[in-house]
């Protein structure tokens, strides 16, 4: 109980005037303030008005047709003043009667001081406990009222809305008063792709309490596409079964539309990169091709015309003086020739490695890791599958230019000495994995966007819908692993 003592206006309604004397007394003793003492209901009515009293002591019979209940009742409506009221032998029927109207306490005649007493103290905690109670209230539906989100809470058996705050209009169209009208409205506003989901969601909050967001597309009143996100909160009654669902929704059709354009977006970039990437690979076959068959042939040629011209220079006596001393520089030249040619050839290999188009992957990255080890001096230990499975060209490539990839970083950042580079045939997936014993790959290195090698290895794989994953540790190296479908098998 509130201790700390309050003075209170009192206002007496008690037509035997000698008790309304002695109960002002009373009031005045107890260190209250006594502001007027009435007999009728219709002065009640009035008094209370005028005087805002904080207390009103009722008397329930009283002179004149209406009684104190009634009185109690008006100014229960008007002025919402505590009232205690004060009894004799009153029956029961008007004892019922007088609860109605929200009493605060009663007192029985013959009134002692300490009846008044404690009528008055607590009918001003409760009044206290009540006014707090009220401002809490008001405090917090104004919060909901201005809230930008729609704020409902429904009914969980019938989905009828308890309440829904006046965002509803904003956001759906619809009006708190339109959502009293129709249970279940939010469901009913759904976007037909959104039904399904949308039960769902809501048979797993009241079986689980699972709070997590959900998002659905409504249509609002005037038809227009609106993207929600809910928050749902189930509130459950002693036994644990739901008695009502609060729920905080926010308009996220902004957010939806520039996530869909960036989508998009990324998709169109993505598409726009495999293209290059595939005329990068045609050209570099081309030119390849161009190199090899073309400039390898004329140095051949050449060669050859070289060789006959000195073979023709050994043949008679006057020609041989004459075209003796040549004989040295075109053994030379012949030589530079093939040195040129070799290097011919490695250039379009480097370019596109032939073999991979006439013999395969496994046979490209065989060939390749025993280019690597030779130029970098790594050691590399290869397991390669001896199944045979089909892979399309452009997979190939691709796989290849990841393995190429890798194979590279290791060179160029891992300092390993050691690379393993094993190749399976797993569920109907082709599995490449390079691991080096080197310092190991960091994530921030892994996320940085600065390098593009990386992100290319990623891209290529996505496109083939297709896994892939690196990982570094300073104890075991880095490990580049990916896995790529292969092709459907042809019927
Ligand atoms: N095997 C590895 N061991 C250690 N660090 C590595 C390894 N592979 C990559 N890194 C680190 O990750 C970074 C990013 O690699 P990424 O291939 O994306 O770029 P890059 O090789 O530096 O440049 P490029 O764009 O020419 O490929 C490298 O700069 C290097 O620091
Ligand atoms: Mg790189």
């Amino acid at each position: 109980m509130n201790l700390i003592f309050r003075r209170l206006k009192v206002l007496i309604v008690e037509d035997e005037y000698i008790i309304a004397k002695d109960i002002e007394a009373t009031i005045t003793r107890l260190g209250h303030d006594p502001v007027g003492i009435v007999s009728t209901a219709e002065d009640a009515i009035k008094k209370a008005g005028e005087l805002k009293p904080g207390l009103i002591l009722m008397d329930i019979t009283l002179k004149g047709e209406t009684d104190g209940i009634e009185a109690a009742k008006v100014i229960n409506d008007t002025f919402g003043i505590p009232i205690v009221y004060l009894t004799a032998h009153q029956d029961e029927d008007t004892i019922e009667r007088s609860k109605s109207t929200n009493p605060y306490g009663y007192i029985t005649k013959p009134l002692d001081d300490r009846d008044i007493n404690s009528a008055i103290n607590s009918a001003v905690y409760r009044y206290d406990v009540e006014m707090k109670l009220r401002e809490a209230e008001e405090r917090y539906f104004r919060l909901a009222e201005n809230a930008v989100d729609l704020i409902f809470s429904q009914q969980a058996d019938d989905l009828s809305y308890i309440y829904v705050n006046k965002a509803s209009a904003g956001i759906t169209g619809f009006t708190p008063e339109e959502f009293y009208l129709t249970p279940n409205l939010m469901e009913k506003m759904l976007h037909p792709d959104w039904i399904d989901d949308y039960r769902k969601h809501y048979r797993s909050i009241l079986k689980n309490n699972d709070h997590t967001n959900f998002e659905y597309m409504i249509l609002t009143k005037n038809g227009g596409e609106c993207w929600l996100n809910q928050r749902s909160v189930v509130v459950r009654d002693d036994e644990g079964k739901p008695a009502t669902i609060e729920a905080i929704v926010t308009d996220v059709t902004e957010r939806k539309t520039y996530q869909k354009t960036l989508e998009e977006t990324t998709e169109k970039l993505r598409a726009f990169s495999n293209h290059l990437q595939k005329v990068r690979e045609d050209e570099r076959l081309l030119i390849s091709r161009e190199i090899h068959d073309q400039l390898g042939q004329d140095l051949t040629v050449l060669k050859m015309e070289l060789s006959l011209l000195k073979k023709k220079s050994g043949k008679n006596a006057a020609e041989k003086s004459e075209l003796k001393k040549w004989s040295d520089e075109l053994g030379k030249i012949s030589n530079s020739i093939d040195g040129i040619i070799n290097n011919v050839r490695r250039i379009a290999t480097d370019l596109r490695p032939d073999i991979l188009d006439k013999l395969g992957l496994v046979d490209a990255i065989q060939w390749h890791t025993e280019e690597f080890e030779k130029r970098t001096g790594i050691k590399c230990v290869t397991a390669l599958t001896e199944e045979d499975f089909t892979l399309n060209i452009e997979k190939a490539i691709s796989v290849f230019r990841v393995f190429q990839e890798a194979m590279t970083n290791i060179a160029r950042h891992s300092g390993a000495s050691r690379a393993n580079i094993t190749l399976e045939i797993e569920n109907g997936r082709i599995v490449l994995k390079i691991a080096d014993n080197g310092r190991g790959i960091t994530a921030e290195e892994i996320e940085k966007n600065t390098s593009l090698g990386i992100l290319g290895m990623k891209e290529r794989i996505m496109l083939l819908g297709g896994l892939w994953r690196i990982k570094g540790t300073k104890v075991n190296g880095t490990v580049v692993e990916i896995k790529v479908p292969l092709d459907e098998a042809e019927d």
